[in-house]
């Protein structure tokens, strides 16, 4: 049987709550991914913060640190990300790019609040740098409407367990 891991990030709960629905649903384990250091703010100022990050392309240093050894376990890695500034966050850059992960197939799922127009098309070219793009999905407003957010993830995260290179 093929094994399955979900890696994600996630400030404020949304992403998490999808990633845990998906690992549930597929029986896939489950690791998040944190920068070593975080926003600290959940006030305004934190799309400034995270917004500057992302302009300035910034990949930061990203923990558990010993992913390498831990993916080559796995054959199917899905990896979700909340939407900032139009793209993934920056510890997903910096989980795509560092080549922590090489030559796996990765589907993307990233959750946003309606402004995600290329989001998913940026996610397909940076893991298309070094692994085998699998699907991407996005998941609108999820902290209102999870229920129908969730439903649509496992959906999707099932078709590809059952199948991951028919996508
Ligand atoms: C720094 C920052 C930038 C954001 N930029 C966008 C954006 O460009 N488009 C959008 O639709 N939502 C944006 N959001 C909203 C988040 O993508 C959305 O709330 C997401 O579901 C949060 O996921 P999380 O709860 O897992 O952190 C941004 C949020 C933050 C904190």
């Amino acid at each position: 049987m093929s094994k399955i891991l979900v890696l994600y990030y996630s400030f404020e709960g949304s992403t998490e709550k999808i990633a845990q629905s998906i690992a549930q649903s597929i029986n896939a384990d489950i690791i998040k991914i944190t920068p070593q250091k975080d926003l600290s703010s959940k006030g305004f100022s934190k799309y400034l913060w995270g917004g500057k990050q992302v302009l300035t392309g910034e990949k930061p240093p990203i923990l558990p640190n010993n992913l390498a050894q831990t993916v080559v376990n796995y054959d199917l890695i899905f990896v979700g990300s909340p939407i900032w500034a139009g793209t993934f966050a920056p510890a997903i850059k910096t989980l795509l790019e560092d080549g922590s992960i090489v030559n796996k197939k990765i589907a993307y799922f990233c959750t946003h609040k309606g402004g995600a127009q290329n989001a998913l098309k940026k996610a397909q070219q940076a893991i298309e740098t070094n692994n085998i793009f699998v699907s991407a999905i996005d998941l609108a407003n999820v902290a209102s409407s999870f229920d129908a957010c969730s439903k649509k993830a496992v959906q999707w995260a099932t078709k590809i367990g059952m199948s991951p290179m028919q996508f």
